[in-house]
């Protein structure tokens, strides 16, 4: 039980906040892409009440923002180390029992066959022509398959909840003004961004 409950909260709590990281970062280097998030969640929910889960249904830009935030920014690249346990045959590849096995969910999230803006941060990865918040079936950042991460539902409203309710309460800017954000990755296990400074004006909400 011990080992179990430490694996949630390891597993659990590096990723959600590096994915936080990278959004707050990326909304300070796209505040217009900010703007329209926060455009988004004071029209849709009154000011006095908390956002819930359920208001994601009526937030397809913002929607589109968290996911392209997850597709331009893989917190797991490599996923975790899979093994085969019998010989496989793969696309016309054998590979052999005890064979170590990476899934570059980078790429996957980079190929220029699935997505509309592979190589730039753009939420219309997510939205179709009606503006509607599609997901492709090329988004995987939890990976894929029978081990696809246990988390995936929890990391989903913990980050919606999250995003919608900071951006809500608060303006990000950059506030280094002779400095250029830098949206290069440290590289690891999970990925995180270099540390940055972060400048915050509450809103009038
Ligand atoms: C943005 C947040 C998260 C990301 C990007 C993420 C990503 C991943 C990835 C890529 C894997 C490997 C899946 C595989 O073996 O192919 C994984 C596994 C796992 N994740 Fe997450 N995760 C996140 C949040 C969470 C949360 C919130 C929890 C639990 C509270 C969690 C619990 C786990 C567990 C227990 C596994 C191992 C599952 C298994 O081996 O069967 N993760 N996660």
């Amino acid at each position: 039980m011990v080992f179990v409950l430490t694996e949630l909260f390891l597993a659990g709590s590096d990723t959600t906040a590096n994915t936080l990281e990278w959004a707050l970062l990326l909304m300070m280097v796209y505040p217009e892409i900010q703007a329209r998030c926060y455009e988004e969640i004071r029209l849709t929910q009154n000011g006095t009440e908390k956002l819930r889960y359920e208001d994601r249904h009526r937030m397809p830009y913002t929607m589109a923002v968290i996911y392209e935030i997850q597709r331009f920014k893989v917190i797991v690249p490599l996923s975790v180390p899979h093994g085969t346990v019998k010989d496989v045959s793969f696309h016309g590849y054998i590979i052999p029992k005890g064979t170590r096995v990476y899934f570059d969910l980078y790429s996957v999230h980079r190929d220029e066959s699935q997505w509309k803006f592979p190589h730039e941060f753009n939420p219309h990865n997510f939205l179709n022509d009606n503006e509607e918040f599609v997901k492709p079936d090329a988004f995987m950042p939890f990976s894929a398959g029978p081990r696809v991460c246990m988390g995936e539902s929890l990391a989903h409203m913990e980050i919606f909840l999250f995003f919608t309710t900071l951006l809500k309460h608060y303006e990000f800017f950059w506030p280094e003004k002779h400095i250029k954000p830098d949206l290069t990755e440290r590289f690891g296990i999970t990925q995180s961004p270099i540390p940055y400074r972060v400048g915050i004006r509450h809103r009038d909400v």
